[in-house]
Formats: C-alpha cells, structure tokens, sequence
C-alpha cells in the first residue's frame, strides 16, 4: 500500500493502525515482495537484512513451504478444512488459493490480530464457489474465541488442518504457544494435522542478531526457538517425513530452485493419530 492508501480506513472501533513503529505483518509483506507497507517497516526489513542476509532468501523460501504444505494436505492428506492462524497481509498464494486449486471445495478459516490485516481481509474471502473462506480478528492466544468463531465455517468433527506459520515466534512465552497448540490441536479430531514454520535460534547466529535488532524497533516482539524447543510444539502428534527439517527441505519439488545456502527456519507437518 502506499501510505495514503491506508488513510481512509474507517477505524471507529478497535485498535488504532500505528504507522510511528515498525509492524509484523507489514514488514513481512515487504520481505515477501509485497507493497502493503510503510517506509517505517520498509526501513526495518532493510536493517534486519543487513543484520542477517539470509532474510532475503528465507522469507520467500517461507512462503514456499506454506504452499508445498498446502498443496500435500489437500493434495495426499485429503485435507479439506484449514485453519490459517496468522495470516498476514494477502499475499501470492494464499492458503485458500493453494487449497483450492487442488480441490475447489476445501473450507478456509484465516485469523490473525492485526488491525492492518483485518482491514485487508476482503481479498482473502475470494472462495471458489465450491469452498469458503472466512476471517476470524482473533489472538492465537485465545484459542477458545477462535475455536468458537471458526465453528461457523468448519466442521470440527472432520478433519482439519491448523497452520502456524511464522505465528508462535510472535507469541513470546512458552507456556502460553504451548497451551494454544494443545487447546487447538485438542479441538481437532484424528487424521487433523498441524504444520509449522519457526525461526530457529540454533543455527545461525546472524538470526539471533535480527532477532536483537527486531526487538528494539518493533511493536512485536519476536522470539527465536532452539530445536528441541519447536519440537516440543509437535508433542502427541506424528510427524509427516521428512520431519522437523529447515523448510527448503521440506518435500521440495526436484524442480524447486535449492536456495544455495542454509535456511535457519525450522518446518514441520505433523498428523494427530
Ligand atoms: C510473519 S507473518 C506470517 C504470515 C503468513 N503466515 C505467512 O507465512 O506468510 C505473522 C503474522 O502473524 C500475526 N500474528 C502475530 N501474533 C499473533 C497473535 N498472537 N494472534 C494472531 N495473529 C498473530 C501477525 O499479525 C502477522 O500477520
């Protein structure tokens, strides 16, 4: 967005859209290729990616795990109920895009916290006519007010698959991302699945100087995790092959450009029994 795009936003209730400190969903849009941001979380990307290089490479390389996960829940995993938490800004493919055009008649929920997300929500409700598409302005640490809301699109008694990707590095405190994870993954029935992408803390220290760095300048605090860490996440669950790899090695197609260097971000699938 250019700035003045945002302007006319009718904010009459809720929280106000802070253009003064850099934003999550923003930054991240820009990181993506995306031009929904402002110069504030332009200028922060930039920085983070001095900071650490490999940022350039690992937010598209992200955003490609989303869309291979998609593509094989929906595809082999027959998945047709998604649960997107932490959505972002809308974005080339879309978890209901990828979904979707694998099978048109896959249900999609989206819930994120942001006022600027929510303000660009419109253009993720574009269901194929055999699907649906809803967004919930809800917190992943509320999973009880999510779980209520997305009743209304999904059927909880089929089931679904719940994304989390790039979200529980943004919720600080262990207890509190663990506790979500339990009390979503614990609505889902058997044959559910989770899938998750996480910055790691463990293997390359460049990342935990972005992270240093993020801190000082965002709304959001960030907050890295070691592998044992974003294993304990997956805790009950049976993890897809290849397991809890970085994300260029997670079932990347043979035609899939490699991305030349190590990716520090963990990414996993894994299934309820
Ligand atoms: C880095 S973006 C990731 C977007 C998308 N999942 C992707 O992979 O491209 C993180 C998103 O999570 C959202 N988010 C962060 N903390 C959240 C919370 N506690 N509840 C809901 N959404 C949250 C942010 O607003 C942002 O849109």
């Amino acid at each position: 967005m250019d700035d003045a795009r945002l302007i006319p936003v009718p904010q009459t209730s809720g929280p106000k859209i802070d253009t003064s400190l850099a934003n999550v969903a923003r930054a991240w849009n820009y990181m993506v290729g995306g031009k929904d941001n402002f110069e504030v979380d332009r200028m922060a990307a930039r920085q983070l990616m001095e900071v650490a290089p490999v940022i350039r490479v690992a937010a598209p390389e992200s955003r490609a795990f989303l869309g291979r996960a998609v593509r094989y829940l929906a595809g082999g995993a027959g998945i047709r109920q998604f649960l997107d938490i932490g959505t972002g800004l809308p974005s080339a493919g879309n978890t209901h895009e990828v979904a979707q055009l694998v099978a048109p008649d896959c249900r999609v929920v989206y819930v994120d916290n942001d006022p600027v997300v929510l303000t660009h929500a419109r253009a993720l409700l574009t269901s194929s006519p055999d699907g649906v598409t809803s967004y919930i302005d809800a917190d992943a640490r509320d999973p009880g007010t999510i779980l209520a809301e997305a009743a209304s699109t999904l059927d909880f008694r089929a089931p679904v698959a719940i994304m989390m990707v790039d979200l529980l590095n943004f919720i600080e405190d262990d207890g509190v991302a663990s506790s979500a994870v339990a009390a979503l993954t614990a609505a889902v029935p058997s044959g559910s699945y989770l899938a998750v992408m996480h910055p790691a803390s463990d293997l390359d220290p460049a990342l935990l100087e972005a992270e240093r760095h993020w801190n000082q300048l965002a709304a959001q605090r960030v907050r890295l995790r070691s592998r044992e860490q974003v294993e304990g996440f997956l805790g009950g669950l049976e993890l897809v092959e290849p397991g809890l790899v970085t994300v260029p090695e997670w079932r990347r197609a043979a035609d899939e450009p490699a991305p030349g260097e190590p990716i520090p971000l963990y990414a996993a699938v894994a299934r309820k029994p």
